[in-house]
Order: structure tokens, then sequence, then C-alpha cells
């Protein structure tokens, strides 16, 4: 009995313990400091527990064919790029001031773990929900999912593609370019400087 009142005893000193240090205002919530080791492993194990559980009944589509990857890069660069960054683009304000800092999806090392089928349906899942309190948005509020399985076929190929690639598989072909390539009456300098979009 007396061993169960000293437990109880620690429980409620912890709980108020805890509200005091909470309403007191000294835990710093500005993204310019770190977290300590041990919050940051906390948090990440939540993460990717959470994440783990929440995508495992996902059904992945067949994430190689070409249609597939490449209609994912527009939105990529539009959406994406300017935390995730792009080919030759080492950091961007956005990626600078985040914390955490958002992974950088040109890096082989970094995008490895989305090639395989439970990394697959991993990315899906927080590219759809997003990340609380992180900055990753939750995209699925606006998009429908066979645009961010296109995404995520595309981010398993960016490590492979150079400056040039990435911005031939990133331009959105909209219908003033379309015109413009294929407009007969353009075609009269002979030269064909039209098509080179
Ligand atoms: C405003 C910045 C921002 C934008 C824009 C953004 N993200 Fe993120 N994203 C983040 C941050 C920050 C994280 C890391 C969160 C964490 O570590 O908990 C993240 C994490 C992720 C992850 C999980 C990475 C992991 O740790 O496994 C994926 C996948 C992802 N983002 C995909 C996307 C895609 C696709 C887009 C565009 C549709 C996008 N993000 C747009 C900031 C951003």
């Amino acid at each position: 009995m007396k061993f169960l009142l000293g437990v109880l005893f620690t429980v409620f000193v912890a709980i108020v313990g805890m509200f005091a240090v909470v309403s007191s205002g000294i835990v710093n919530v500005g993204a310019d400091q770190e977290h300590s080791p041990m919050m940051y492993s906390l948090l990440e194990t939540a993460r990717n527990r959470s994440i783990e559980h929440a995508s495992k009944d996902i059904k992945v589509p067949d994430l190689e064919q070409v249609d597939m990857i490449s209609s994912g890069g527009a939105d990529y660069k539009d959406m994406c790029a300017g935390c995730h960054l792009s080919p030759g683009v080492e950091k961007t304000d956005l990626s600078a001031s985040l914390y955490p800092k958002p992974p950088n999806f040109t890096k082989a090392d970094i995008v490895k773990r989305y090639q395989t089928e439970d990394g697959a349906k991993q990315s899906f899942w927080v590219i759809k929900h997003g990340i609380m309190a992180s900055g990753m948005p939750a995209w699925g509020a606006s998009h429908d999912d066979d645009r961010m399985w296109a995404m995520v076929a595309f981010i398993r190929s960016l490590p492979e593609l150079n400056e040039n690639q990435y911005t031939m598989l990133t331009t959105r072909l909209d219908d003033d370019m379309l015109d413009m390539s294929f407009d007969g009456e353009m075609d009269m300098t002979g030269d064909g400087s039209e098509m080179q979009h």
C-alpha cells in the first residue's frame, strides 16, 4: 500500500511539474533552435512509427511507367522543389530556414528508402497527409491520389537527373506553348526554331 501511494505521489509530482514547465513559458518554440538529442530521437521515432503504421495498407500502383514519372515533374517543381531542392540547387531560403530540415531529394542515399514498396507507401502517405508542426504540408487537401503517386514516382528518379533532364521533365507544356509549337504559320522562317521548346 505504501509503495502504491509512493508511485501515485511520484506520478502526481511529475504531472504538476510538467504543467508548471509548460505554463511558465520557458519552452522555446522557435524554429531556429534545435531539439535536445533525446527529444529529437523521441519525436523521430514517433513520426516514423506513426507513418509506418498509417501507411501499411496502401496499395502501390506501377511507379515505373515513364508517363507516371514525367507527369509528376511539373508538380514537383511548382510545389516541392522550394523546400526539397533540385539538381544544381544546394539550398533555398525555405530549405535553409526550416527545422526540421526538409530532406534533399536529389541525393540518392536519401531517396533510396522510397524505392522499396514500403518506402513508396510511406512517402505517398506523407505527401497526402503532411507532417504536423514540421512545415511539410498535407497535399491531399487539394490534389487527387494519381497526382501524388506521380510525384512519388518522380522523386524516386530525381537523383539520377542532371540539370537539363530536370528542366525537360519539369516544364509544363501549357496550351500556349503547344499552340506555338504546332502552329504551321510560325514555320515560315524554315529554321524550325519554334519547335525547340
Ligand atoms: C515548406 C516546405 C515544404 C514543402 C513545400 C514540401 N515539403 Fe516535404 N517536407 C518538408 C519538411 C520540413 C519535411 C521533414 C519533416 C520531418 O522531418 O518531420 C518534409 C518531409 C517530406 C517527406 C518525408 C521525408 C522523410 O523523412 O521520409 C516527403 C516524402 C515529402 N516531404 C515530400 C514532399 C513533396 C512531394 C512535396 C511537394 C508536393 C513537398 N514535400 C513539399 C517541407 C516541405
